[in-house]
């Protein structure tokens, strides 16, 4: 029976946990907090970036004695594995912790069952307390790239209240608000990657950094770019922040070091799923923010590798002017693609939505059909 002392160190270590967005990857962004035997919080503790100590061993470092006989709370079960650190569950044992929660399984083969090893030890093991609501919070990304086998991908946008991702003359800066923009900073700093399509390079040169965030990790910036369009001078490959512009095979080209080949999809452009697989593969990227334009969103869309849409809606009308969405693979009404709405929120002036894919749309009855 979980305490209610241990359902608010759920919640606590979810928070904790956020503190290690962006910069453990590949590592999964853990929170953890240790209670003393008579309940109260003795120590907690959030993932390290990679090589350093996982979130129970700093938890179970701060606790001291006090995790004696104690309680450890943890939103990822403890890996049982010897990485670049040493397993948790070791770290627990040694520790003398006697009961542990866990609020998610950890699905891997190599770092899973360690509530299976703590329980053979004699430990007093509960799993998936608060799993639904913890799955949702910082270690969605992770969770979801183990289970689909690419990064997760947030597909960010900002339009106007008609839908426009800029004006008829081609115009876009700013659509929305002060805070809305620094929101997507945060976003930024949360992701190991932006993306980017080329026409948005060429359009804004945009500097595709995390700014205004304190003590910010710069997420890896890409330019999707299937012939090499994109100007060497571009903003985007500046500065210190890695870059990359992601082209398809181009022969008789000398090649640049920013620059790597994939292959193409079926419609001559950069494949996603490759594209995906290379960040992944090449820079243990985890969590996408792509932030477009409409043509690469649609690209996507399409592909069905959005795995979670932010939207800023402004409250401003257009009337003309290029869509927040270009074509996305939807021919008729029965194959739009559906979202559920998961949080609605005021950034400033305008209205954030975050979204992600609902069940996949049914095939209309005939009497249902939209001419
Ligand atoms: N409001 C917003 O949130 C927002 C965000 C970003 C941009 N924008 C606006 O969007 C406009 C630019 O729009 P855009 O749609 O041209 O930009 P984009 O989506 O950034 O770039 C489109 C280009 O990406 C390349 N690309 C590479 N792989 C692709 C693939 N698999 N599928 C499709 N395209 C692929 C294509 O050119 P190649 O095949 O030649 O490489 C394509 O022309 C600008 O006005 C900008 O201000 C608005």
């Amino acid at each position: 029976m979980t305490s209610q002392a241990e359902l608010d160190a759920v919640r606590r270590a979810v928070a904790l946990s956020a503190r290690a967005l962006g910069r453990t990857s590949p590592n999964p962004p853990v929170g953890a907090v240790v209670l003393a035997p008579d309940g109260t919080v003795a120590g907690e503790g959030w993932t390290q970036p990679p090589g350093g100590a996982h979130a129970e061993v700093r938890a179970l470092a701060e606790a001291g004695e006090l995790a004696r006989g104690g309680t450890a709370v943890v939103t990822l079960e403890p890996c049982r594995h010897t990485g670049r650190t040493g397993p948790c569950t070791s770290a627990l044992l040694e520790a003398g912790i006697a009961r542990v929660v866990v609020a998610c399984a950890d699905p891997t083969p190599q770092a899973g069952g360690g509530a299976a090893l703590l329980r053979a030890a004699g430990v007093d093991v509960e799993t998936g307390v608060l799993a639904d609501e913890v799955a949702t919070g910082p270690l969605e990304a992770w969770l979801t790239s183990r289970r689909t086998g690419r990064p997760f991908v947030t597909w960010k946008y900002a339009a106007t209240l008609d839908g426009r991702s800029a004006a008829a003359d081609g115009t876009s800066r700013w659509i929305t608000g002060a805070a809305s923009r620094a929101d997507v900073h945060r976003l930024r700093a949360e992701a190991d990657a932006v993306v980017a399509g080329v026409g948005t390079v060429l359009a804004d040169d945009p500097l595709l950094d995390a700014r205004g965030v304190d003590d910010a990790r710069q997420p890896l910036r890409v330019v999707v770019d299937t012939s090499g369009r994109t100007p060497l001078t571009a903003r985007a490959l500046q500065g210190r922040t890695p870059a990359l512009v992601v082209t398809a095979p181009l022969p008789d080209d000398p090649g640049h070091p920013l620059r790597r080949e994939v292959g193409r999809g079926p419609d001559g452009h950069v494949d996603p799923h490759a594209l995906l697989a290379l960040l992944q593969d090449e820079h243990d990227v985890v969590s996408v923010l792509l932030e477009g334009g409409p043509v690469l969103a649609g690209a996507f869309v399409a592909a069905g590798l959005v795995d979670r849409v932010v939207a800023y809606v402004a409250p401003a009308l257009l009337g003309s002017g290029p869509a927040a969405l270009g074509p996305a693979g939807v021919g008729t009404i029965a194959a739009a693609h559906r979202l559920q709405v998961d949080d609605v929120t005021r950034t400033g002036e305008d209205v954030r939505l975050v979204l992600r894919p609902a069940a996949p749309a049914q095939a209309p009855r005939p009497e249902e059909r939209v001419a």
